[in-house]
Protein backbone atom coordinates (compact mmCIF):
# COMPACT_ATOMS: atom_id res chain seq x y z
CA UNK A 1 0.00 0.00 0.00
CA UNK A 2 1.52 3.34 -0.75
CA UNK A 3 2.33 5.81 2.08
CA UNK A 4 0.85 8.79 3.10
CA UNK A 5 0.54 11.97 0.39
CA UNK A 6 3.01 14.88 1.14
CA UNK A 7 1.94 18.11 1.90
CA UNK A 8 3.17 19.06 -1.56
CA UNK A 9 1.06 16.51 -3.11
CA UNK A 10 -2.29 17.60 -1.12
CA UNK A 11 -1.48 21.55 -1.84
CA UNK A 12 -1.35 20.35 -5.42
CA UNK A 13 -4.15 18.18 -5.28
CA UNK A 14 -6.14 20.93 -3.63
CA UNK A 15 -5.04 23.53 -6.08
CA UNK A 16 -6.27 21.55 -9.26
CA UNK A 17 -9.77 20.67 -7.41
CA UNK A 18 -9.89 24.32 -6.89
CA UNK A 19 -9.35 25.74 -10.51
CA UNK A 20 -11.87 22.85 -11.59
CA UNK A 21 -14.30 24.78 -9.86
CA UNK A 22 -13.50 27.77 -11.43
CA UNK A 23 -11.94 29.48 -8.51
CA UNK A 24 -9.15 32.32 -8.41
CA UNK A 25 -5.79 32.60 -6.49
CA UNK A 26 -6.13 28.69 -6.30
CA UNK A 27 -2.28 28.22 -4.75
CA UNK A 28 -3.33 30.65 -1.81
CA UNK A 29 -6.88 29.21 -1.46
CA UNK A 30 -5.02 26.07 -1.27
CA UNK A 31 -2.67 26.69 1.04
CA UNK A 32 -5.06 28.28 3.59
CA UNK A 33 -7.03 24.90 3.71
CA UNK A 34 -4.27 22.52 4.11
CA UNK A 35 -2.83 24.96 6.60
CA UNK A 36 -6.29 24.63 8.85
CA UNK A 37 -6.40 21.04 8.16
CA UNK A 38 -3.19 20.31 9.01
CA UNK A 39 -3.23 22.82 12.11
CA UNK A 40 0.03 23.93 10.61
CA UNK A 41 1.28 27.56 9.98
CA UNK A 42 1.26 28.57 6.05
CA UNK A 43 5.54 28.30 6.86
CA UNK A 44 5.47 25.48 8.52
CA UNK A 45 3.66 23.65 5.39
CA UNK A 46 6.56 25.42 3.23
CA UNK A 47 9.42 24.14 5.21
CA UNK A 48 7.42 20.61 5.67
CA UNK A 49 6.43 20.15 2.01
CA UNK A 50 8.25 16.90 0.98
CA UNK A 51 6.88 15.03 4.36
CA UNK A 52 4.51 12.70 4.58
CA UNK A 53 0.70 13.88 5.63
CA UNK A 54 -1.16 12.21 8.47
CA UNK A 55 -3.93 10.93 6.99
CA UNK A 56 -6.31 12.73 9.45
CA UNK A 57 -5.07 15.95 7.94
CA UNK A 58 -5.60 14.64 4.52
CA UNK A 59 -9.22 13.90 5.16
CA UNK A 60 -10.06 16.89 7.00
CA UNK A 61 -8.48 18.74 3.91
CA UNK A 62 -10.83 16.65 1.50
CA UNK A 63 -14.21 17.96 3.67
CA UNK A 64 -12.86 21.28 3.52
CA UNK A 65 -12.06 21.43 -0.34
CA UNK A 66 -15.76 19.47 -1.06
CA UNK A 67 -17.10 22.83 0.78
CA UNK A 68 -14.88 25.26 -0.95
CA UNK A 69 -15.45 23.58 -4.32
CA UNK A 70 -19.30 23.99 -3.62
CA UNK A 71 -18.09 28.03 -3.80
CA UNK A 72 -18.36 28.66 -0.45
CA UNK A 73 -16.85 31.61 1.06
CA UNK A 74 -13.39 30.75 2.13
CA UNK A 75 -14.18 33.19 5.42
CA UNK A 76 -17.28 30.68 6.25
CA UNK A 77 -14.41 27.67 6.12
CA UNK A 78 -12.06 29.50 8.35
CA UNK A 79 -15.28 30.76 10.86
CA UNK A 80 -12.80 33.90 11.13
CA UNK A 81 -12.57 37.32 8.63
CA UNK A 82 -9.97 40.06 9.40
CA UNK A 83 -11.81 43.60 9.50
CA UNK A 84 -10.03 47.29 10.84
CA UNK A 85 -6.74 44.93 11.95
CA UNK A 86 -9.25 43.03 14.09
CA UNK A 87 -10.38 39.55 14.28
CA UNK A 88 -14.12 38.54 13.47
CA UNK A 89 -15.89 35.41 13.89
CA UNK A 90 -18.17 34.84 11.06
CA UNK A 91 -20.93 32.34 10.33
CA UNK A 92 -22.93 32.00 7.69
CA UNK A 93 -25.66 34.09 9.27
CA UNK A 94 -23.67 37.27 8.99
CA UNK A 95 -22.62 38.89 6.07
CA UNK A 96 -18.68 38.40 5.70
CA UNK A 97 -17.55 41.62 6.55
CA UNK A 98 -16.00 43.64 3.29
CA UNK A 99 -12.64 45.75 3.14
CA UNK A 100 -14.57 48.58 1.81
CA UNK A 101 -16.57 48.80 4.79
CA UNK A 102 -13.56 49.68 6.69
CA UNK A 103 -14.65 53.67 4.84
CA UNK A 104 -17.15 53.82 7.57
CA UNK A 105 -14.63 53.75 10.53
CA UNK A 106 -12.60 55.79 8.82
CA UNK A 107 -15.36 58.38 7.82
CA UNK A 108 -16.55 58.36 11.54
CA UNK A 109 -12.78 59.36 12.74
CA UNK A 110 -12.72 62.01 10.45
CA UNK A 111 -15.76 63.74 11.55
CA UNK A 112 -15.12 63.06 15.32
CA UNK A 113 -11.80 63.05 15.84
CA UNK A 114 -12.09 63.31 19.71
CA UNK A 115 -11.33 59.24 20.57
CA UNK A 116 -12.04 60.23 24.40
CA UNK A 117 -15.69 61.51 23.24
CA UNK A 118 -18.64 59.78 25.27
CA UNK A 119 -20.54 59.22 22.17
CA UNK A 120 -23.21 57.26 22.01
CA UNK A 121 -23.57 54.83 18.54
CA UNK A 122 -26.27 53.12 17.08
CA UNK A 123 -25.54 50.39 14.74
CA UNK A 124 -28.57 49.59 12.35
CA UNK A 125 -28.25 46.08 10.71
CA UNK A 126 -25.13 44.95 12.90
CA UNK A 127 -24.32 41.48 11.38
CA UNK A 128 -21.33 40.06 12.90
CA UNK A 129 -20.40 43.83 14.74
CA UNK A 130 -17.33 44.89 12.03
CA UNK A 131 -18.70 48.32 12.38
CA UNK A 132 -20.23 48.78 15.89
CA UNK A 133 -17.50 46.99 17.41
CA UNK A 134 -14.34 48.53 15.77
CA UNK A 135 -15.71 51.77 16.80
CA UNK A 136 -15.98 51.17 20.39
CA UNK A 137 -12.57 50.24 20.00
CA UNK A 138 -11.75 53.36 18.50
CA UNK A 139 -13.74 54.95 21.29
CA UNK A 140 -13.32 53.85 24.51
CA UNK A 141 -15.47 55.46 26.60
CA UNK A 142 -17.90 55.20 24.04
CA UNK A 143 -21.03 52.84 24.22
CA UNK A 144 -23.12 51.47 21.67
CA UNK A 145 -26.39 49.81 20.94
CA UNK A 146 -26.85 47.29 17.46
CA UNK A 147 -29.86 45.95 16.25
CA UNK A 148 -30.50 42.97 13.84
CA UNK A 149 -33.62 41.36 12.51
CA UNK A 150 -31.45 38.27 12.20
CA UNK A 151 -31.19 36.75 15.95
CA UNK A 152 -28.46 34.21 14.34
CA UNK A 153 -26.72 37.28 13.76
CA UNK A 154 -26.57 38.75 16.64
CA UNK A 155 -25.84 35.87 18.70
CA UNK A 156 -22.10 35.95 16.38
CA UNK A 157 -22.13 40.18 17.02
CA UNK A 158 -22.18 38.82 20.78
CA UNK A 159 -19.42 36.34 20.31
CA UNK A 160 -17.71 39.08 18.61
CA UNK A 161 -18.41 41.65 21.60
CA UNK A 162 -16.81 39.44 24.08
CA UNK A 163 -13.70 38.36 21.96
CA UNK A 164 -12.61 42.01 21.50
CA UNK A 165 -13.12 42.73 24.93
CA UNK A 166 -16.28 45.74 24.66
CA UNK A 167 -18.98 43.70 25.69
CA UNK A 168 -19.69 45.95 28.51
CA UNK A 169 -19.90 48.72 25.98
CA UNK A 170 -22.10 47.06 23.58
CA UNK A 171 -25.94 46.27 23.75
CA UNK A 172 -27.42 44.38 20.84
CA UNK A 173 -30.72 43.41 20.56
CA UNK A 174 -33.27 42.41 17.95
CA UNK A 175 -35.25 44.59 16.25
CA UNK A 176 -36.22 45.42 12.53
CA UNK A 177 -36.79 48.78 10.75
CA UNK A 178 -39.65 47.03 8.81
CA UNK A 179 -42.16 47.43 11.32
CA UNK A 180 -44.28 50.46 12.71
CA UNK A 181 -42.86 52.37 16.02
CA UNK A 182 -39.69 50.42 15.75
CA UNK A 183 -37.56 53.78 16.20
CA UNK A 184 -39.63 54.73 19.18
CA UNK A 185 -39.59 51.61 20.52
CA UNK A 186 -35.23 51.78 20.40
CA UNK A 187 -35.18 55.26 21.67
CA UNK A 188 -37.49 54.14 24.54
CA UNK A 189 -35.50 51.19 25.14
CA UNK A 190 -31.80 52.42 24.80
CA UNK A 191 -32.33 55.92 25.74
CA UNK A 192 -32.11 57.41 22.16
CA UNK A 193 -31.55 59.53 20.55
CA UNK A 194 -27.59 59.08 19.49
CA UNK A 195 -24.45 60.92 19.00
CA UNK A 196 -24.10 58.40 15.60
CA UNK A 197 -25.59 56.21 13.63
CA UNK A 198 -23.73 54.21 11.30
CA UNK A 199 -25.57 51.58 9.17
CA UNK A 200 -24.37 49.04 6.15
CA UNK A 201 -27.90 48.25 5.22
CA UNK A 202 -28.66 45.51 2.63
CA UNK A 203 -28.42 47.33 -0.93
CA UNK A 204 -28.69 45.18 -3.70
CA UNK A 205 -31.22 45.50 -5.68
CA UNK A 206 -33.71 42.45 -4.95
CA UNK A 207 -33.70 41.47 -9.17
CA UNK A 208 -29.71 41.68 -8.87
CA UNK A 209 -28.85 39.15 -6.28
CA UNK A 210 -29.42 36.08 -8.21
CA UNK A 211 -26.48 36.95 -10.58
CA UNK A 212 -24.17 37.68 -7.72
CA UNK A 213 -21.03 35.30 -7.85
CA UNK A 214 -22.35 32.49 -6.01
CA UNK A 215 -19.95 32.86 -2.75
CA UNK A 216 -22.33 35.61 -2.35
CA UNK A 217 -26.00 34.84 -3.81
CA UNK A 218 -25.73 31.13 -2.32
CA UNK A 219 -24.06 31.40 0.74
CA UNK A 220 -24.09 35.06 2.20
CA UNK A 221 -27.66 35.49 4.11
CA UNK A 222 -30.40 37.24 1.74
CA UNK A 223 -31.27 39.08 4.49
CA UNK A 224 -28.09 41.20 4.37
CA UNK A 225 -28.50 41.65 0.79
CA UNK A 226 -31.27 42.39 -0.71
CA UNK A 227 -32.63 45.65 -0.58
CA UNK A 228 -35.79 45.87 -2.23
CA UNK A 229 -36.53 46.79 -5.86
CA UNK A 230 -34.11 49.57 -6.43
CA UNK A 231 -31.63 48.34 -3.46
CA UNK A 232 -33.02 51.72 -1.77
CA UNK A 233 -35.92 50.37 0.80
CA UNK A 234 -33.58 50.31 4.12
CA UNK A 235 -32.40 54.03 3.43
CA UNK A 236 -35.99 55.35 2.92
CA UNK A 237 -36.38 54.52 6.41
CA UNK A 238 -33.50 54.75 7.84
CA UNK A 239 -33.46 58.24 6.49
CA UNK A 240 -37.06 59.18 7.74
CA UNK A 241 -36.44 58.05 11.25
CA UNK A 242 -32.77 59.90 11.28
CA UNK A 243 -33.84 63.22 13.03
CA UNK A 244 -35.42 61.73 15.29
CA UNK A 245 -32.60 58.69 16.59
CA UNK A 246 -29.67 61.37 16.02
CA UNK A 247 -28.77 64.31 17.92
CA UNK A 248 -28.48 67.83 16.59
CA UNK A 249 -25.11 68.10 15.95
CA UNK A 250 -25.08 64.12 15.22
CA UNK A 251 -24.22 61.88 12.16
CA UNK A 252 -25.69 59.60 10.38
CA UNK A 253 -22.11 57.59 8.23
CA UNK A 254 -24.05 55.24 6.16
CA UNK A 255 -22.42 52.31 3.66
CA UNK A 256 -24.13 52.26 -0.09
CA UNK A 257 -23.68 50.21 -3.35
CA UNK A 258 -21.59 51.95 -6.56
CA UNK A 259 -23.77 54.80 -7.89
CA UNK A 260 -25.48 54.90 -4.62
CA UNK A 261 -24.32 57.69 -2.94
CA UNK A 262 -26.29 60.82 -5.04
CA UNK A 263 -29.85 59.07 -4.13
CA UNK A 264 -29.04 57.79 -0.74
CA UNK A 265 -27.88 61.66 0.24
CA UNK A 266 -31.20 63.42 -1.55
CA UNK A 267 -33.19 60.91 0.49
CA UNK A 268 -31.20 62.17 4.23
CA UNK A 269 -31.20 65.56 2.50
CA UNK A 270 -35.26 65.17 2.59
CA UNK A 271 -35.32 64.36 5.54
CA UNK A 272 -33.80 66.99 6.80
CA UNK A 273 -30.01 66.15 7.54
CA UNK A 274 -27.38 67.58 5.81
CA UNK A 275 -25.47 65.41 3.30
CA UNK A 276 -21.83 65.89 3.16
CA UNK A 277 -19.47 65.08 -0.44
CA UNK A 278 -19.19 60.78 -0.30
CA UNK A 279 -16.25 59.36 0.50
CA UNK A 280 -14.73 56.83 -1.77
CA UNK A 281 -13.36 53.51 -0.98
CA UNK A 282 -9.80 52.10 -1.56
CA UNK A 283 -11.38 51.17 -5.31
CA UNK A 284 -12.46 54.77 -5.99
CA UNK A 285 -15.70 53.95 -5.27
CA UNK A 286 -18.32 56.42 -3.31
CA UNK A 287 -18.80 53.84 -0.79
CA UNK A 288 -19.91 56.26 2.40
CA UNK A 289 -22.49 59.01 2.90
CA UNK A 290 -21.95 61.10 5.49
CA UNK A 291 -25.09 63.53 6.88
CA UNK A 292 -25.20 65.74 9.69
CA UNK A 293 -28.48 66.07 11.79
CA UNK A 294 -28.31 70.13 12.34
C1 LIG B 1 -25.16 44.31 4.61
S1 LIG B 1 -25.34 43.51 6.17
C2 LIG B 1 -24.17 44.47 7.12
C3 LIG B 1 -23.68 43.79 8.36
C4 LIG B 1 -22.54 44.53 9.06
N1 LIG B 1 -22.99 45.79 9.60
C5 LIG B 1 -21.39 44.76 8.10
O1 LIG B 1 -21.14 45.93 7.74
O2 LIG B 1 -20.74 43.78 7.69
C6 LIG B 1 -26.91 44.12 6.69
C7 LIG B 1 -27.43 43.61 8.02
O3 LIG B 1 -28.73 44.19 8.23
C8 LIG B 1 -29.59 43.21 8.77
N2 LIG B 1 -30.96 43.58 8.37
C9 LIG B 1 -31.54 43.44 7.17
N3 LIG B 1 -32.79 43.89 7.17
C10 LIG B 1 -33.03 44.33 8.44
C11 LIG B 1 -34.14 44.93 9.07
N4 LIG B 1 -35.28 45.12 8.41
N5 LIG B 1 -34.05 45.29 10.37
C12 LIG B 1 -32.87 45.06 11.05
N6 LIG B 1 -31.78 44.49 10.50
C13 LIG B 1 -31.86 44.14 9.20
C14 LIG B 1 -29.12 41.91 8.16
O4 LIG B 1 -29.52 40.81 8.95
C15 LIG B 1 -27.61 42.12 8.12
O5 LIG B 1 -27.00 41.64 9.29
Amino acid sequence: MAGNASYDALLRDTAVALTAAGIDNVRFEARLLLSRAAGLTIEQLISRGPDSAPGAAATTLRELTARRVRREPMAYILGEREFWGLPFKVSPAVLIPRPDSETVIETVLYLLPDRSGKLRILDLGIGSGCLLLSLLREYPQAGGVGIDASDAALAVAKANADALGVEPRARLASGDWRQAGWADRLIDRFGGPFDLLVSNPPYIASATVEGLMPEVAVHEPRLALDGGSDGLAAYRIIAAASSKLVVPGGWVVVEGGEGQAPEIASLFSAAGLAPQPARKDLGGIERVVPAQHL
